[in-house]
């Protein structure tokens, strides 16, 4: 068993019910709230109290036991005609992290299999654990992968949020930098503020400061000079959805500090669980992009900044094409310079 590198659980199931740590409070706060129904574990996800690819498909996948749960207290004849509907809901609460639909599709795949007149909550809850503990097992694997590729005392920078809050535990991108600066392969973290939510510097540097790992926020657009200073070994991203042939949509401005990279020299590693993969898609252009509201760009925590009525974009991810990625980290290996070739290497058989 590893030491214990992290310090932080975003999703317990305790006294029957799903607990979330509120991450649209964090770090001023560390609130945890209850839910007992699908529908607003959909809503929960939706407005980012809980946020991050990985973490969305393990709150769906308990989402789901709240729905069979309802379901069956409603009626033991019709509890999979019920079900349906707060499945659709969880479906429908964001558009482009595709552990969303993984976890439901796997929830989905065994209450079918369900005999009509049993209870389905304790088998469906063990399956919705088992997806909880194996995504934090992923990562530990992951963690060890990516630091196996960094040099002893590289500096890196991240973006968004792809820590243990992002994930069941111990995170993607954060997982990697956990192991690294364990293992001295790193010596420093630059953390991206991420505009608008503030992933970086709110949640990225709560978590690092809470493990000892020295870290310096910086604003987005302070990539680039910092870059040029030679400083910068490695871009460590997560990712929402990756395609058949490696390319990868993570957090807006991800792409930019891949064409930077690219420019400047410094190394881009994807570090994402085969949850993340989506294999019907063979390149990024048909990832559904999610628009968020205007109002998260013109406000901020409820404070208008921008000028009354201006147009704002708020696409909440982009897409960087597989030849911008070093490699991409899985638990079922590493994926040097992706292609819809080297992609095959981690492909699972039909
Ligand atoms: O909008 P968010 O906060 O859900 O976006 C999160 C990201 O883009 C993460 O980098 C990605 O989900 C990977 S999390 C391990």
């Amino acid at each position: 068993m590893d030491k214990k590198l992290d310090t932080i659980q975003p999703i317990f199931w305790r006294e029957n019910q799903l607990q979330l740590l509120d991450q649209r409070a964090l770090p001023q706060q560390e609130d945890w709230l209850n839910y007992h129904d699908a529908n607003e574990v959909a809503a929960a996800i939706t407005d980012m109290v809980v946020r991050g690819a990985p973490a969305i498909g393990v709150t769906a996948a308990y989402g789901v036991v709240l729905a069979a749960r309802k379901a069956w207290q409603q009626s033991a004849e019709t509890w999979q005609q019920a079900i349906v509907e707060p499945i659709n809901a969880l479906a429908s609460s964001r558009p482009t992290a595709v552990n969303l639909f993984w976890a439901i599709e796997r929830m989905t795949a065994l209450y079918q299999t369900l005999p009509a007149n049993e209870s389905p909550e304790a088998i469906l809850l063990a399956e919705a654990k088992n997806i909880h503990q194996e995504d934090i097992a992923a990562n530990h694997t992951m963690g060890h992968l990516g630091s196996a590729l960094i040099d002893t005392d590289s500096t890196v920078l991240t973006h968004c949020n792809a820590g243990a809050l992002a994930t069941g535990g111990f995170g993607t991108a954060l997982g990697v930098i956990r192991q690294g600066f364990a293992d001295g392969n790193i010596k420093h973290v630059y953390a991206d503020e991420t505009r608008p939510w503030l992933q970086g510097s709110r949640l990225t540097a709560w978590e690092l400061q809470k493990d000892n790992i020295p870290v310096t926020i910086q604003a987005e657009g302070a990539a680039a000079s910092l870059m040029a200073t030679g400083e910068l070994d490695w871009i460590i991203v997560g990712a929402d959805r990756i395609t058949a042939n490696g390319d990868v949509a993570n957090k807006v401005g991800t792409y930019m500090l891949a064409i930077l990279a690219k420019y400047h020299g410094v190394k881009m590693m994807v570090v994402a669980p085969t949850s993340t993969i989506d294999w019907q898609l063979e390149d990024g252009k048909d990832i559904p992009i999610e628009q968020r509201s205007a109002e998260e760009v013109t406000t901020i925590q409820g404070q208008q900044i921008a000028p009354e009525g201006v147009a704002a974009s708020n696409p909440a991810f982009d897409v960087t094409p597989a030849n911008l990625v070093d490699a991409i980290v899985t638990e079922a290996g590493v994926i040097l310079s992706p292609s819809l070739e080297s992609m095959k290497q981690i492909k699972p058989e039909q």
